[in-house]
């Protein structure tokens, strides 16, 4: 069955045979690290690393900051695959191509994503450094992983996104920020193609729409996650305000520098989350 603009079943089984011929760790949890988010990698117990050019049909990433690596090893007493360094509609490839390490994780035996990215703030009440809970996302890529034949044996052709972000998780999240001590924002992450920062009166539109947080990543993960079943909990790092409501330039130096800085409080949250899923 052709699952999606060329990319088969088959093609799915090749790169998960090849990622369980180099590991007897089967990982339960997936977890897709934003840019400079990848340092929860060396937090991973027996870990074993695989490139992605070295996975069959697998894409390879291009961006600073995104290394292109696999990772499966234990966190928080859990068998995790770690991808560092995703796949963007801006680098050029189609939105199956972004979703297809999502299928894979599926194939391996994932049944919960833990999806983080560095995004810019709308909500005029954050601030750099802030982490926020998904509660929701608005797709504005023009784009849809989905697209093209639907595999029934994935999932339904059209499938329910009334809860994409579960609330179970949400949750867990809330009191282990409580317990943490800090604020953990929660609001609607809009997805945009980029790679273009948006301008000013974009920005004020995307606050019209009901977006907290912008960014040009996740919403195609996600969509294929819940396509198949897949339980979804996202993290979005502030890295930056988006355009227009700080009177200074934006730039991926300031997104690299953000996520270094809340690197502990990311670590912490995330890891007590994987504890408790
Ligand atoms: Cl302000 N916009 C977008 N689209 N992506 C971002 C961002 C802004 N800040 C970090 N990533």
């Amino acid at each position: 069955a052709i699952t999606t603009a060329g990319l088969t079943a088959t093609h799915i089984k090749e790169a998960a045979k090849y990622i369980e011929e180099q590991t007897s760790q089967k990982p339960e949890i997936g977890l897709i690290m934003g840019s400079g988010l990848g340092v929860l990698g060396d937090y991973l117990e027996n870990a074993i690393t695989i490139q992605y050019h070295d996975i069959p049909h697998f894409p390879v990433s291009t961006v600073e900051g995104h290394a292109g690596e696999l990772l499966i090893g234990t966190l928080s007493g859990r068998i995790v695959i770690l991808m560092r360094g995703r796949f963007h509609m801006y680098e050029g490839y189609g939105p199956e191509l972004t979703a297809f390490p999502v299928r894979v994780m599926k194939a391996l035996g994932v049944k919960t994503l833990l999806v983080t990215n560095a995004a810019g703030g709308i909500n005029a009440d954050y601030e750099a450094g802030n982490l926020m809970l998904i509660s929701d996302h608005i797709n504005l890529t023009g784009k849809n992983p989905l697209i093209g034949p639907n595999d029934d044996d994935l999932g339904v052709r059209f499938p329910d996104m009334s809860e994409a972000y579960s609330k179970r998780l949400r949750t867990i999240a809330r009191d282990i920020a409580l317990s943490q001590g800090f604020t953990l924002r929660e609001g609607v992450y809009v997805g945009l193609l980029g790679p273009s920062y948006e301008t000013p009166a974009e920005i004020r539109m995307l606050r019209v729409l009901g977006a907290d947080a912008v960014g040009m990543s996740t919403v195609a993960e996600v969509i294929a996650a819940r396509h198949s079943g897949i339980e979804v909990v996202g993290i979005s790092c502030i890295s930056n305000m988006a355009a227009g409501i700080l009177d200074q330039p934006l730039s991926h130096a300031e997104v690299m520098e953000t996520t270094e800085r809340v690197k502990s409080q990311f670590l912490g949250l995330v890891t007590a989350l994987i504890a408790a899923m």
